[in-house]
This record gives C-alpha cells, sequence and structure tokens, in this order.
C-alpha cells in the first residue's frame, strides 16, 4: 500500500468529504467568477475602442471641415480639446499631399499629454484616421492624416481589481457554504453512522437502541440495525438457556454413566468370582464337561460385560472431567512386550502376523503406563480384530519438531479392511462405529478410539489416522515424552 492509500483507508468520512468537495467546490465558484469577470473586462475594453472610433471618425471630419476653410485655429481647438479625455496619450494631424507629408503645413500638429505618454506602451492603442475633402463632381481625395494614440492602462488597473475583489468574495461565500454543508452532513449522516457504528463494538449488555426518528434511508438503517440487534440478543439469550441446558443435561447423564456402571460392577464382579469358585468346587466333585463349560460360557460373558461396563466409566470419568492419571517412569520396551503379550490370542485366530518394531535405545517416558497400555491394547485389537490373514505392525519411535515438546509416536498398521474418508471423518465419535454394519460382524461399542483419542490428548498427544478402504489402516498414537504434571485431574 502506497502512503496516499494507506492515507486515504485509514481518514474518516468527513476527511474524504472535505477533500473532494472543497477544491471541487473552490474551483468552481472561483473558476466561475474568474471567467464572468475577465468577459465583462473585454466587454468594457471594446466599449472603450468602439468610443475612440467613433471621437476618431467624428474628429476627422470636422478637421476636414476646417481643412476646407482653411480654418487652423479652429482646428487647433478641436484636436486640443481631444486631450481633455483623461485616457487619450496624444493626438496629431499631418497634412498629406498625394500620400506623402507635407513639410511645414500649418495643419500638421501634435498634441500630447505628457503623463500618459511615460505609460507602459503595450497597453496604448493607435488609430488612423484619413481627412478627406470632396470638390464637386469628383471622388474624395485623402489630405491629411488624424491619428488618436488612447491608454488603456488605468482600465486595466481597474479590471484587475474588480477580478481580485470577485475572487476573494466568491472564494468567503464558497466557504460559507461548504462549512454549512459539512455541518449539516455531519448531523444529518456522519453522526448517526457514527452511533451504529459505536453501538455495534458494545457489548449486548450495553446496548441502548440508537434514537434516530426520520423516515429516509438513514432511519430506516438505524431502525433495521436496533431491530436487528434486539433479535440479536433474544437469540443469544436463548442459545445460552440452551446451551447451560446441554451442559447440565450431559453432567447428569455422565454422573449417571458412572454411577450406573459402578453399581453395575460390584454385582458383575461378584457373577465372575462365583463362577470361578463354582467351577473349582464343582471340578473336584468330577461334574460333566457340559456344566463346565455352562460355567466358562457364564464367567467369559460376565468378563465381557464388565470390559464393556469399564470403557463407558472410563468414558464418562474423561467427559466429566474426572479421570485420574498416575505420572510415572514408563519402560517403552516393557511397555510393548506386555501389550503385545496381551494381544497375542487375539493375532493368530484370523490368521494374522504381528510384527514389532522398537528400536533397543528407545528407553523410558513420563507418562500414565495403564493409560498407554489401554491406548495400545485397543489400537492392536482394533487391527486384530478388522484384518484377515495379514499383517499387523506396531512401531515405536521418539520425534521432536522444532520448537515443540519431545512425543513418543506408535504406529499400529493393517493390512485390513480399512476405512473410506467419511467413514474415517466418523472415527473418533463416542458409540459411533465407522460403519454400523462393522458392528454387526465385528462386534464393539464404538467407545474404545474415543477412550484412546481422549486419554492421548490428557498424555500431551493425540491419535490419527490413515486408511485405504480394502488395503489396511495406520492409527499413530503420539504422548509427550515429559509429563509436566505428576497426578493430573484431566
Ligand atoms: N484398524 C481398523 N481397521 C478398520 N476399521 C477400524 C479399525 N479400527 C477402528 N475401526 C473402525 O472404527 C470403529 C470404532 O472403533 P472403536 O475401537 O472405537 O470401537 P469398536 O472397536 O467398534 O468397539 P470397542 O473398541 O469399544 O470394542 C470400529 O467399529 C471400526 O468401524
Ligand atoms: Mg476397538
Amino acid at each position: 500500500m502506497t502512503f496516499l492509500s494507506r492515507f486515504w483507508y485509514g481518514a474518516s468520512v468527513q476527511t474524504k468529504y472535505l477533500l473532494i468537495i472543497v477544491p471541487a467546490a473552490l474551483l468552481l465558484t472561483i473558476g466561475g467568477g474568474a471567467v464572468r469577470q475577465s468577459i465583462a473586462a473585454e466587454r468594457v475594453l471594446t466599449m472603450a475602442s468602439e468610443q475612440f472610433e467613433e471621437v476618431g471618425r467624428r474628429t476627422a471630419l470636422a478637421l476636414s471641415q476646417e481643412y476646407w476653410n482653411y480654418n487652423t485655429a479652429q482646428a487647433r481647438a478641436i484636436m486640443q480639446s481631444l486631450m481633455l479625455i483623461p485616457t487619450v496619450v496624444r493626438v496629431s494631424s499631418q497634412e498629406l499631399a498625394q500620400g506623402v507629408e507635407v513639410a511645414n503645413s500649418p495643419f500638421t500638429f501634435n498634441f500630447e499629454d505628457v503623463e500618459l505618454v511615460d505609460d507602459d506602451p503595450s497597453e496604448q492603442r493607435t488609430l488612423h484616421f484619413p481627412i478627406q475633402v470632396k470638390r464637386e463632381q469628383a471622388e474624395p481625395e485623402t489630405v491629411g492624416r488624424f491619428t488618436i494614440v488612447y491608454s488603456l492602462a488605468e482600465q486595466n488597473r481597474r479590471n484587475r481589481w474588480v477580478m481580485m475583489v470577485t475572487l476573494i468574495t466568491t472564494a468567503f461565500a464558497a466557504s460559507i457554504v461548504i462549512a454549512i454543508l459539512t455541518y449539516a452532513l455531519n448531523r444529518a449522516i456522519l453522526l448517526p453512522i457514527g452511533r451504529v457504528s459505536d453501538s455495534a463494538g458494545q457489548s449486548d449488555a450495553d446496548f441502548v437502541p440508537i434514537p434516530l426518528n426520520t423516515g429516509d434511508q438513514l432511519g430506516r438503517l438505524v431502525t433495521a440495525f436496533n431491530e436487528l440487534r434486539a433479535r440479536h440478543i433474544e437469540s443469544t439469550r436463548l442459545l445460552q438457556a440452551a446451551r447451560d441446558e446441554a451442559v447440565a443435561a450431559n453432567a447428569a447423564k455422565s454422573a449417571f454413566l458412572a454411577m450406573m456402571s459402578h453399581e453395575l460392577r460390584t454385582p458383575l464382579n461378584a457373577v465372575i468370582g462365583y463362577s470361578e469358585m463354582l467351577k473349582e468346587e464343582l471340578a473336584d466333585e468330577g461334574v460333566t464337561p457340559t456344566t463346565m463349560s455352562d460355567l466358562d460360557k457364564i464367567k467369559s460373558a460376565g468378563k465381557h460385560l464388565l470390559e464393556l461396563i469399564n470403557s463407558v466409566l472410563d468414558l464418562s470419568k474423561i467427559e466429566a472431567g474426572k479421570i485420574e492419571l498416575e505420572i510415572g517412569s514408563v519402560s517403552v520396551q516393557q511397555l510393548v512386550d506386555y501389550a503385545t503379550s496381551t494381544v497375542h490370542p487375539l493375532i493368530e485366530p484370523n490368521g494374522n502376523r504381528l510384527v514389532v518394531q522398537v528400536p533397543p535405545d528407545i528407553g523410558q517416558i513420563d507418562s500414565d503406563p495403564t493409560r498407554l497400555r489401554q491406548v495400545l491394547l485397543n489400537l492392536l485389537s482394533n487391527a486384530a480384530k478388522f484384518t484377515r490373514q495379514g499383517v499387523i505392525t506396531l512401531t515405536a519411535r521418539r520425534e521432536q519438531a522444532p520448537g515443540q515438546p519431545e512425543q513418543l509416536i506408535f504406529d499400529v498398521q493393517d493390512t485390513g479392511i480399512g476405512m473410506t474418508p467419511e467413514q474415517q471423518g466418523r472415527l473418533f465419535q463416542a458409540f459411533v462405529q465407522a460403519d454400523s454394519s462393522t458392528t454387526r460382524e465385528y462386534g464393539g461399542t464404538g467407545l474404545g478410539l474415543v477412550i484412546s483419542r481422549r486419554l492421548c490428548q490428557l498424555l500431551g498427544g493425540d491419535v490419527t489416522v490413515t486408511s485405504v478402504p480394502g488395503q489396511g489402516s495406520c492409527f499413530t498414537a503420539r504422548v509427550a515424552t515429559q509429563s509436566h504434571t505428576q497426578t493430573t485431574r484431566g
């Protein structure tokens, strides 16, 4: 932006208006005055010339009369009387014989005004007139020449003065008109606009309707603004109320889920515990294999239910902000070993192979081992669940982006069913599976990824995904290697 455009951008409407209107108005009034005045001056000069033409013509006629009568004294008197005209510089007459000046003629005189002879010669005009006599039946004969020189200096001076006065008075009048216009513009337009823009910046609580009772466009604009603002305040209030209600309802839901899952866990633990005890007691008494297998089914159904309830409890704790992180030193290698051995029974049934790539110097990090295990188990069990006859690769590495804290990164890559971009868009939402048909085929609650992602976020990282349908997915979980809080309530 150049200086000018920057200035124009920042200038107030009033400044812009003045910058446009003042030069235009001054140019018009002063220019108009100047043109009018110079036309008038020109007319005065033309009139002066016409008068001298007439005076010269008459004098030449009178002189020819005197010439005819041979009355030198009268001729002198006539010419001398012309010198009484204030602007006449010089009058002269010469007697001519066939166009040539006659020396020492009694009709050759010259009168001049010494003061005016000093005038600027460029402001003097000279007129010549023939002195003619007409004998009977003959053509008029030129016997002499009469010359009159007059000065326009005085008239020009007067014209210049009038021009100056005209210009000063029109400029003064134009300034007064501009000042009145500016004041009117300010009151009628700029003031209400300024009020609207001030009011737009005010908070809802401070808003007072702008008073302006005119029926013009501006009045309608201000009325529309007042109404719009009032509607906005009302809808913000409604939204706020709806949001408060939703937040309260969500908190109540989380609290209810947390309470219910807690209450459900106690009897469920009893079911699992008693089914185990019963199995041991009945094993000693040698019951039928069918009874034993029924007991196994009770126990595994109970465990499955318990897992589910634990997930719901985790999520409601995270949502209610009540999850507790136990930060401590974690050996990455041990973490990986634990996760792979736990997930092992899930890998083989689908004909999958697990490849683990962890650098030997991966070392320790500062984090919550239980939660990290939970994340890894969830990503690995998903990979195992959604892959048949494929390879699941778990990679661990450290990474430090410039200016960012160091992170530990786990990639869980599979060669399974993969996901379309739309399915990926639905990931990480509670109780939502990427594709509802997969639930029917593969089971699951759709809570694992949400919990994993929230946990990683609490641990200073995130979970992201890349996937190609039919080719496989890669879930990346990252967490900070240094935690600033020892025990966090997230
Ligand atoms: N490795 C994967 N390959 C293909 N789809 C996946 C993969 N991991 C997750 N998904 C999709 O994301 C959905 C959500 O996964 P998430 O782990 O949150 O729930 P879930 O596995 O269905 O249930 P839960 O983990 O609670 O038992 C899955 O239902 C599946 O559609
Ligand atoms: Mg899962």
